[in-house]
């Protein structure tokens, strides 16, 4: 079986073999998707996809650590990463901390990830200086859909690209371990790649980067609103419907349960 993978193995895949991310949020997830991933995320787009709210905004805390201990419990080699959601780190780097402690201490994670670049550095830099990996999350991040009034690429023009590029050296250079970048055009992405010396986990953001990462309910088609940049590995919604469909069919002609399925008493000849 393949050694757990590690914060510093990680970062030295950087310009190596392509690292594959996904998000999980449940144990079963988890226990299928920890033997062939690199890391898995404990997003906060689980606000979205298992809770059925609008965005990531209103996404408490204890909520997102209650997902975060079940996935620790099926994650055995896979590096685990929790997201810190919005509200729980921002305002300053010792609210930072103490949030990211209760994700450290309560789920058994090995590192956070928080949105944000030049305005998160400082923090980044608090984390990490006290024992806690941090990934950063630049180009679009969900948790200000607010201000940018939608999900829409970033970088698509050139005239946009400084404040990303700084936002990703800012976090690297505060001692991130790797950046998620989000949602931005191919060329964007192959520079902020070719220029930090970390990882960069891209998610909507081209071929060009270190690694790739999605959420998992979009590419098992699970989830009916998953971004363009997604592609579809599966469709288990429809097969949900299939099979329920089937079951309710059954019930209702009472052809389930069956002989199979169904006890009988101990001394009938052994069909029990
Ligand atoms: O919450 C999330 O799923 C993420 C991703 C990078 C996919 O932040
Ligand atoms: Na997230």
């Amino acid at each position: 079986s393949k050694p757990r993978m590690t914060v510093p193995r990680f970062r030295a895949r950087k310009r190596g073999e392509p690292l594959v991310c996904l998000t999980a949020y449940t144990y079963p997830m988890a226990r299928l998707l920890d033997p062939l991933c690199d890391l898995l995320l404990v997003g906060d787009s689980l606000a979205m996809v298992v809770h059925g709210l609008d965005s990531t905004v209103p996404l408490d805390l204890d909520l997102l650590l209650a997902h975060a201990r079940a996935v620790r419990r099926g994650a055995e080699t896979a590096l685990m990463v929790v997201d810190l959601p919005f509200g729980s780190y921002e305002a300053s780097p010792t609210q930072a901390f103490e949030t990211a402690c209760r994700v450290m201490k309560e789920t058994g994670a090995q590192a956070v990830k928080l949105e944000g670049g030049t305005a998160q550095a400082a923090t980044v830099r608090f984390l990490v200086d006290r024992g806690i990996p941090v990934m950063g999350h630049v180009g679009l991040r969900p948790q200000s859909v607010h201000l940018y009034g939608g999900y829409g690429a970033h970088g698509r023009n050139r005239e946009d690209w400084q404040p990303i590029i700084d936002d990703a050296y800012a976090v690297a250079d505060a001692g991130a371990f790797g950046v998620v970048v989000e949602g931005v055009a191919e060329p964007l992405a192959r520079e902020i790649t070719e220029a930090l010396a970390v990882p960069v986990i891209g998610i909507g953001a081209s071929a060009a980067c270190d690694g790739q990462v999605l959420v998992i309910d979009d590419m098992l088609g699970m989830f009916d609103r998953a971004p363009k940049f997604v592609k579809r590995y599966a469709a288990l919604g429809d097969e949900i419907t299939r099979a329920v469909s089937a079951y309710a069919e059954d019930v209702r002609a009472r052809r389930f349960p069956g002989p199979d399925q169904t006890y009988g008493l101990k001394d009938d000849g052994g069909r029990s």
